[in-house]
């Protein structure tokens, strides 16, 4: 008998501040519709020191995880590209703050945005040959390009946490996948610098002819065809480049369906256009996003298009299941976008360049203004210290 695999439960965390996109714009000498409409942003987060991916991860998964849940977690698969040590993993500082099971396989994934997918694939096929497992996948990171840079606009940040389980509760993974790679320098970061470097017209060609090729790549394996499909959701480094995607394939369905897949998009994006990209947590937070704001029927079939620069793109799917709105808390992801307070661009400036110092030395970060249930409270002896409140 074949088991059902995928996605039971998620969570998301973004911190508590953010940017305004025509606050930016103003201060950047650019048309505020560039930004909402050309780039399709209206918010930004904006990352205090006191949170790096750990703490993002930690509270994300914290929205689901009981401490009955957390005792069934065999493995944590934390993808990442905003990593805070070469050589011991963000895996291992998440599930010691957890307080997960010892008997834990924990690691870390890195390729650009897409490591969060190598995660869930891992687990599902993990999980395909011990059904009773149950495998913590995380994509979280801080998308930073620097300071009145092209790339600026683009910045965001943020964590999914994903519960990959057998009869998942939100959607269950279609076995068929597709994926590519290439060696291309369309986007990457040296390990000495803190911010990317971008080829930023060349990594929106590459991400465009990616999508192409593994959707092709998925149709040669499969009798679906768009018909198929009741929505598609892209990995979205902001909302317009999935919005190109969507449009590169719209054509090939009826008119009706057309209609139907552009509201879906529309639903998709709703979230990442006001927190930013969150790299490998992108795709991730549309998928959310989509879930949130659309009313879905079982046994519906999404696509998901992930891409890391680099680059690795891969197409696959999952059909929603039966009750799939108790596998997330809407209400507690609504309440953190609600309440978060905006800075202005003097005051995004001024916390860009608060990051622990590169030079190792000991620091004690005030955590009073962060509300959130873990927060990185400074470095003592080159080791970072976590809280939980
Ligand atoms: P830019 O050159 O400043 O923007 O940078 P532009 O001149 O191309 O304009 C952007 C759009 O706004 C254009 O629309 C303009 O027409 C429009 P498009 O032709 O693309 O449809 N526009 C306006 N619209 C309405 N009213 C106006 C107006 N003015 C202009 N007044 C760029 C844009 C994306 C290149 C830049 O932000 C960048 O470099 N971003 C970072 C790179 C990136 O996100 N790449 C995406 C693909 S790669 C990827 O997804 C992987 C990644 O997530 C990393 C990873 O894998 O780890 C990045």
């Amino acid at each position: 008998m074949t088991v059902t695999v995928g996605i039971d439960k998620m969570g998301f965390f973004t911190p508590n501040l953010y940017l305004d996109m025509r606050d930016l714009a103003a201060a950047r000498n650019e048309d505020p519709n560039k930004y909402l409409i050309g780039i399709g942003q209206s918010k930004q987060a904006v990352i205090p020191p006191t949170q790096d991916v750990v703490t993002m991860a930690a509270n994300a998964a914290e929205q689901f995880l009981t401490p009955a849940l957390k005792a069934e977690i065999g493995m944590v698969l934390f993808g990442t590209e905003s990593g805070i040590d070469n050589s011991k993993s963000t895996a291992i500082y998440l599930a010691h703050l957890l307080e997960l099971p010892a008997e834990t396989r924990a690691v870390e994934l890195k390729q650009a945005c897409y490591g969060a997918t190598a995660g869930l694939q891992l687990a599902a096929d993990f999980v395909r040959v011990r059904p009773t497992a149950k495998v913590l996948v995380i994509g979280a990171d801080i998308a930073r390009y620097g300071l009145r840079t092209a790339g600026e606009v683009t910045q965001g940040g943020g964590a999914v946490a994903m519960l990959v389980s057998a009869n998942p509760q939100i959607l269950a993974l279609d076995p068929v996948t597709s994926y590519h790679n290439e060696d291309v320098m369309d986007f990457w970061r040296p390990t000495y610098r803190t911010e990317a470097l971008v080829d930023g017209k060349y990594s929106t060609n590459v991400y465009l002819d990616f999508f192409k090729r593994v959707w092709r790549g998925y149709q040669d394996q499969t009798d679906l065809t768009i018909a198929d499909f009741s929505a598609f959701v892209f990995h979205l480094p902001f909302t317009k480049m999935g919005r190109k995607g969507l449009r590169q394939i719209l054509p090939s369905a009826t008119e009706p369906h057309q209609a139907e897949l552009t509201a879906a998009f529309e639903a998709s994006q709703a979230d990442n256009r006001n927190v930013g990209n969150l790299y490998t947590g992108a795709l991730y937070l549309s998928l959310l996003s989509l879930l949130r704001h659309q009313t879905m029927a079982a046994g519906e079939r999404i696509g998901l298009f992930s891409y890391g620069s680099g680059a690795e793109g891969e197409f696959f799917s999952g059909t929603v299941q039966a009750g799939y709105q108790q596998g997330f808390d809407s209400t507690a992801i609504d309440q953190l976008l609600d309440r978060r307070q905006r800075v202005t661009v003097a005051e995004y400036e001024d916390i860009f360049m608060q990051r622990l110092s590169g030079d190792g030395s000991d620091a004690h970060l005030a955590v009073g203004n962060d509300p959130a249930e873990y927060r990185l409270t400074g470095r003592q002896g080159e080791q970072r210290l976590y809280q939980k409140r």
